[in-house]
C-alpha cells in the first residue's frame, strides 16, 4: 500500500486555526433562490445544491443531467414522508423513475439488502444513463450508494439527504459506500462520489427531537474545533432557539456544517488524519451509544462524549477552568439526552473506549488510550499530526464515571418522536457490529517516518509534562 502523503506545512500546531480563519466554502446564490456549493474530496468536486422548499428548482438541476430515468432509493420511513412529495415534482418534470425501499436499521445495510436493490435495478430496465438517487439518512446513502460504485463499474449517484444529520454527513460530503457484513460494520464498500446533492431542509419537518440533536450534535462538535463561524452559529441559533430552528435557519446550519467538512476533506480525502478530528467527542461517546440499554441519537452521544474529553483536558492541564465552562456551555446549549440503564456501566463503557477505533493510528501505549482534546473553542490540543494524545486510563475512568452521572442527574426526556420516527435503538443492528482490525491505518499505511518524528516532538512537548502529571489518577 503507497504510504500516506500528509503535506509537510500540516505538522505545525497553528496550521488548523489558520485554515479554519481563512476558509471560505465555494458557493453562489442562484437566481432561483437555490444556494449552490462546491464540495471539495481531494482534488475531486461536484455541486450541492441547497435551498428551504425548493423542491421543484433542485429538481430542475438534476433534469440537466442526461438520464433515462431515477433510481430512487429509500427506507420505510422516507418513503412514506419524503417519497410523495418527491416522486411528484419528478412527474410534474417529466423524470421517469423507479423506487426501492429498504429497511431501517443497520441490521438491513446487508449484502442480502444490495443484491435486491441490483436485482431490482436490473429488471427495472436500469441503464448506464439511470441515475441512483437515495433519498434518506446515512444508511440509505451507503447502501444505495455502493450500488451505484458497483453497476455498470459505478453509475451516477444523486444523493438526496433528507436527516439533517445525513445533509452534512454521509451524503453531502463522503464518498465513502458500504455496507455491514459477518458482524463487521461498513466492511464490504468502496470510494464513490456523488454527481450531485440535493438538500431541501423543509424534508427535516418530520424528523423527531432526537434527530433534530443529532445533527446538531454535529454543528456543537464543529464550534468546538473550529471556533469562528462555527461559534458564532450555534450563539445565533441553538443558544437561544434550542433544537427547534427555522427552515432558513436550518439551510444556514446545513451550509456551515458542509463547509466544516469541505474544508477538511480537501485536505484528507480518504480521511485518515487531519480529517480524524471529526471524531472529536467519539471516543467516549461512541461508547456510551454502543453500551446496552443506552438510549441516544449518535450527535447527542458525540455532545455527551465531549463533556469527557474537557473534563480530561482540563485535569490534564490542557484547558483552563474558564475555557473548559465556554466549551461546556455549547452542549448546554444542546442539552444532549441520553437514557442510561440503571446498573453501573462504568466498565461496559471503559471497555469500549479501550477498542476504539483511533487505536493504531500512533503506536499502542500500556495503561493509556488515544484521546483527541480540545485546548479551547477553535484550538485543539496538537501533540501530533493525528492530534491524538495518550490518556492515562483512570482518568478516562473518571471520565466516564464524571459524564454518567452529569446525564443521570438531568434525566431523560422519552422523545415526542414525530409519526413514528424511529428511536436509536431501533436503529441498531440486532447484534452489536465490530470494526475490522484492518480497518485501523497502522502497518503498511502508517508514514513510519513522519509519525516517529511527531512522536519525538510529543515526548519534548511541554503537553508531554502534563501528560506525565495524570499518573497520579
Ligand atoms: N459514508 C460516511 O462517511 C458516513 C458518515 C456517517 C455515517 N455513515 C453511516 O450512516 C449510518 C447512520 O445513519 P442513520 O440513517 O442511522 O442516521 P440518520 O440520522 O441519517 O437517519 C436516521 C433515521 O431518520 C429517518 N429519517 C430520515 N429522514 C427523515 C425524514 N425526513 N423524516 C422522518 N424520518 C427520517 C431515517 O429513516 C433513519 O431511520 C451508519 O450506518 C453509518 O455508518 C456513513
Amino acid at each position: 500500500m503507497a504510504p500516506l502523503h500528509i503535506p509537510a506545512e500540516m505538522d505545525n500546531k497553528d496550521f488548523l486555526q489558520k485554515t479554519a480563519r481563512e476558509h471560505k466554502l465555494e458557493s453562489k446564490q442562484l437566481p432561483n433562490g437555490v444556494k449552490e456549493l462546491t464540495m471539495h474530496i481531494g482534488d475531486h468536486t461536484y455541486p450541492v445544491y441547497l435551498g428551504y422548499n425548493k423542491l421543484p428548482e433542485l429538481v430542475g438541476e438534476l433534469k440537466k443531467l442526461d438520464l433515462d430515468k431515477v433510481f430512487l432509493g429509500y427506507d420505510e420511513m422516507t418513503a412514506k414522508h419524503c417519497g410523495h412529495r418527491l416522486e411528484a415534482e419528478l412527474s410534474k418534470q417529466g423524470i421517469a423513475f423507479e423506487r426501492h425501499v429498504m429497511g431501517l436499521t443497520e441490521a438491513a445495510k446487508t449484502v442480502s439488502t444490495l443484491d435486491g436493490v441490483l436485482e431490482t435495478f436490473l429488471k427495472m430496465g436500469g441503464s448506464r444513463k439511470t441515475v441512483m438517487m437515495p433519498v434518506g439518512g446515512g444508511i440509505v446513502s451507503n447502501t444505495y450508494g455502493l450500488a451505484a460504485g458497483l453497476l455498470f463499474r459505478g453509475i451516477r449517484l444523486v444523493q438526496v439527504p433528507t436527516s439533517f444529520l445525513n445533509a452534512h454527513d454521509a451524503a453531502s460530503s463522503s464518498q465513502k459506500q458500504a455496507v455491514n457484513h459477518a458482524g463487521y460494520k461498513n466492511i464490504v464498500g468502496l470510494y464513490h462520489c456523488p454527481t450531485m446533492v440535493l438538500v431541501d431542509t423543509s424534508f427535516y419537518a418530520s424528523l423527531g427531537k432526537s434527530q433534530m440533536k443529532a445533527g446538531l450534535g454535529e454543528l456543537t462538535k464543529n464550534a468546538a474545533l473550529f471556533g469562528g463561524v462555527h461559534h458564532e452559529l450555534m450563539k445565533r441559533t441553538v443558544a437561544v432557539k434550542g433544537y427547534q430552528l427555522s427552515g432558513e435557519d436550518l439551510v444556514e446550519a446545513t451550509f456551515t456544517g458542509i463547509a466544516a467538512k469541505d474544508m477538511l476533506l480537501k485536505l484528507d480525502p480518504r480521511e485518515k488524519h487531519i480529517a480524524l478530528l471529526f471524531e472529536y467527542g467519539h471516543t467516549i461517546g461512541h461508547a456510551l451509544e454502543l453500551t446496552e440499554g443506552t438510549v441516544t441519537s449518535h450527535g447527542e452521544g458525540v455532545a455527551i462524549g465531549m463533556l469527557g474529553a474537557s473534563f480530561i483536558a482540563n485535569k490534564m492541564g490542557i484547558m483552563s477552568d474558564a475555557d473548559r465552562a465556554e466549551h461546556d456551555q455549547l452542549i448546554e446549549w444542546l442539552d444532549p439526552e441520553i437514557l442510561l440503564p440503571e446498573r453501573d456501566i462504568t466498565a461496559e463503557v471503559l471497555d469500549k473506549v479501550l477498542h476504539d477505533n483511533k487505536r493504531g493510528y500512533i503506536p499502542e501505549k500500556e495503561g493509556h488510550a488515544p484521546f483527541i482534546l480540545n485546548k479551547r473553542i477553535g484550538e485543539m490540543h496538537y501533540p501530533n499530526i493525528y492530534y491524538l494524545e495518550y490518556v492515562p486510563v483512570p482518568l478516562v475512568q473518571q471520565a466516564i464515571e464524571y459524564v454518567v452521572e452529569r446525564m443521570r442527574k438531568r434525566g431523560y426526556d422519552a422523545d415526542p418522536a414525530k409519526d413514528g420516527t424511529p428511536k436509536a435503538t431501533t436503529r441498531r443492528a440486532a447484534k452489536p457490529l465490530k470494526r475490522h482490525p484492518s480497518s485501523f491505518v497502522y502497518g503498511d499505511d502508517l508514514p513510519e517516518a513522519k509519525v516517529a518524528k511527531t512522536l519525538e516532538k510529543a515526548v519534548t512537548s511541554e503537553h508531554t509534562i502534563s501528560m506525565r502529571a495524570p499518573d497520579k489518577f
